[in-house]
């Protein structure tokens, strides 16, 4: 069964968190080892957000930042493959790859490509709300969504270090594409293996 899993990089690098990676790659090399087939997306975090800001700050251009973005996520994928050791050679792991996305996007489109069955969305919120659950503290939660109904909550704005829990592009590729996708609360490990394996994960299924 392959899989797709977008590892935001609020949860693994924000900051950067040596023992949860540790504890993801061993996840990783467990899931592997029965039988399943990942793809592993790692986002930026914090040091994205902060080196975007300084650049912005500094006067770099809206592309510049994404490729700023980009070298940031590559800089946490390069932490996972670190932990993961021989075991990198088991699975695909990357980050950003093309200006004016976020690395949902890259994973969603990695789904899409190679027919996944199913993509996480591994962040540090329980699921998709009807608000910023971080802002609103009457936001709430859907356990399911058809990726309509995303579209509509997710919008079609794009800025580089955008935060919403799925972005755009992710969400238009979801729906084009009907990648069954789950978004999770990923700071609990347990949650990115039950919601791979049909078990109870409390976040929100998108189909
Ligand atoms: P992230 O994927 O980490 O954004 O990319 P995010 O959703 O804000 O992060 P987390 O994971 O929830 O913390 C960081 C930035 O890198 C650039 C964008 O500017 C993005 O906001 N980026 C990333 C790209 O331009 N292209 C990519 O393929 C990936």
């Amino acid at each position: 069964m392959k899989v797709v899993i977008s590892i935001g990089g609020s949860i693994i690098a924000s900051p950067v968190n040596p023992e949860y990676i540790k504890n993801f790659s061993k996840l990783l090399s467990k899931l592997h080892g029965e039988g399943y087939k990942l793809m592993v997306v790692v986002g930026g975090g914090r040091l994205a957000r902060e080196y975007i800001e300084a650049a912005k700050k500094l006067g770099a251009s809206d592309d510049y930042c994404d490729e700023i973005g980009i070298a940031a996520t590559r800089m946490n994928a390069m932490l996972l493959i670190s932990a993961l050791g021989s075991e990198a050679k088991n699975m695909q792991v990357t980050g950003g790859t093309e200006l004016g996305q976020t690395t949902d996007a890259v994973a969603a489109k990695l789904a899409g490509k190679h027919r996944a069955r199913l993509l996480i969305i591994a962040t540090n919120v329980a699921g998709v709300y009807d608000a910023d659950p971080n802002k609103n503290k009457t936001a709430k939660k859907f356990d399911s969504l058809t990726s309509e109904q995303l579209l509509k909550i997710v919008g079609r704005k794009y800025h580089p270090g955008l935060a919403a829990v799925v972005d755009p592009i992710a969400a238009e590729v979801i729906h084009r594409s009907k990648i069954k996708t789950v978004v999770v609360d990923g700071r609990k490990l347990e949650n990115i293996e039950n919601a791979i394996k049909g078990k109870r994960h409390g976040g929100t299924v998108i189909e």
